[in-house]
């Protein structure tokens, strides 16, 4: 069955190109493992819109060869440095000016020049999440930490920093809001589920190439940082773009972030990069948080048995060997991506909450804040600063 499965998603064709997936070497992985069928591709140059099509041609594609609830799509994308390098060949033929859409708020694209470190005004803690690499679940982590959060009764916004693949508006059912300004002038976040968020996705074209270039994104990052109400918010999470370039390390030295979580799914090559990863923070002195492991298992939605497809522990020894806090695992569950991509995040439904993924989120969102706010024997630097070796 493997081979048919094989040769029909080679034939699928890409909305953007009209290629088929198979010419374009567009499939990183198809593995079928007890009934179950995990396939990968790479997403470069597809917009949400597109990436929906997709996912959905994969499903009816193989309709009559493998259930729906046994069909888990993943993507990959390249780091962002790859993506700029591409896109500095392709802005001397880019006839468009990287203006924002018609929208009342408008970003000023350039260079940051504001101070230092400078404090987020109205919000408690600032907290990046970061990978290597791409397509690991940065931002599915990302949304749904900030639900959990919120569930616990703390008041979230995220900033959605990924230029080529802003997934917020998408995930948050919010695709079609334009953020307005307030009488100070600051732009007024977009609100969904209790959680505030601001998107480079609500600024650009989900159709039009992303040719906004790496070093003007400090400087839009410091305007959601800065130009946006933030006010009241005890934790603002920052989605960085996938990498360790320079665009991630300019986007984060010059606010005052509180910490960073970096995920990694247990494959070497992700792990890898998770590795490098944790040195860019350690670099900009930027207390780790921890570390997740996504993906870690395949929970059978009928029968609850745990398949560990992409290995088992990685991300604990990596963790180990690095001197790290281990956040916890998130298992692969339909469910949270089908819930993305539909604007109905799974941390938002409570009729999951008896889900191992459920319980997941609430360890990692109980480990983060404990790390921020340490109990009184714990003493005032932090129990983890301490053990981590770093003073805040
Ligand atoms: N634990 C999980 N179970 C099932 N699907 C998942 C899980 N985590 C992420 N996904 C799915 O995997 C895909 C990639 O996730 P996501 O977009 O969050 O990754 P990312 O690291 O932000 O990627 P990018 O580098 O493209 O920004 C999405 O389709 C998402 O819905
Ligand atoms: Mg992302």
């Amino acid at each position: 069955m493997i081979d048919e499965i094989k040769k029909r998603l080679s034939e699928l064709k890409n909305p953007v190109s009209g290629q088929t997936f198979g010419s374009e070497g567009r499939w990183k992985h198809i593995t079928l493992n007890d009934e179950k069928l995990i396939v990968e591709y790479n997403r470069d140059g597809i917009s949400p819109n597109e990436k929906r099509e997709i996912e959905k041609n994969i499903i009816d594609s193989l309709s009559d060869l493998v259930g729906l609830e046994n069909i888990m799509v993943k993507t990959v994308s390249h780091q962002s440095q790859d993506v700029f390098k591409a896109l500095d060949k392709s802005e001397s033929s880019a006839t468009k000016s990287p203006e924002p859409a018609a929208a009342p708020a408008q970003l000023k694209v350039g260079h940051g020049t504001i101070d230092k470190k400078k404090p987020v005004p109205g919000v408690g803690k600032i907290l990046a999440i970061g990978s290597g690499k791409g397509g690991v679940g940065k931002s599915t982590f990302t949304a749904n930490l900030a639900l959990t959060l919120h569930r616990m009764g703390k008041k979230v916004g995220i900033i959605d920093a990924d230029i080529y693949g802003p997934s917020m508006p998408m995930i948050f059912g919010k695709r079609d809001e334009k953020p307005r300004s307030n009488s100070e002038k600051k732009i007024i976040p977009i609100e969904s589920y209790g959680i505030k968020f601001m998107s480079f996705g609500f600024f650009i074209n989900e159709q039009d190439p992303v040719i906004w270039r790496g070093p003007m994104l400090g400087g839009v990052l410091n305007q959601f940082l800065f130009d946006v109400d933030w006010s009241g918010l005890d934790y603002l999470l920052i989605d960085l773009p996938p990498g360790t370039g320079d665009i991630q390390l300019s986007m984060i030295q010059n606010a005052h972030v509180d910490g960073a979580i970096i995920i990694s799914t247990p494959q070497d090559i992700a792990l890898l990069d998770a590795k490098k990863g944790a040195e860019m923070f350690k670099k900009l002195n930027l207390p780790i948080v921890g570390m997740v492991e996504n993906m870690s298992s395949f929970i059978c939605g009928h029968c609850g048995t745990e398949h560990h497809i992409f290995g088992e522990g990685g991300v604990q020894k990596a963790v180990e060997q690095m001197d790290l806090k281990f956040l916890g695992q998130i298992p692969l569950e339909i469910e949270l991506r089908t819930g993305s991509d539909m604007g109905e995040p799974y941390m938002s439904q409570t009729r999951f909450k008896d889900r191992p993924v459920w319980k997941s989120f609430e360890t990692v969102g109980h480990k983060v804040d404990e790390f921020f706010q340490p109990s009184p024997e714990q003493g005032k630097t932090g129990f983890f600063s301490k053990i981590l070796g770093f003073q805040k």
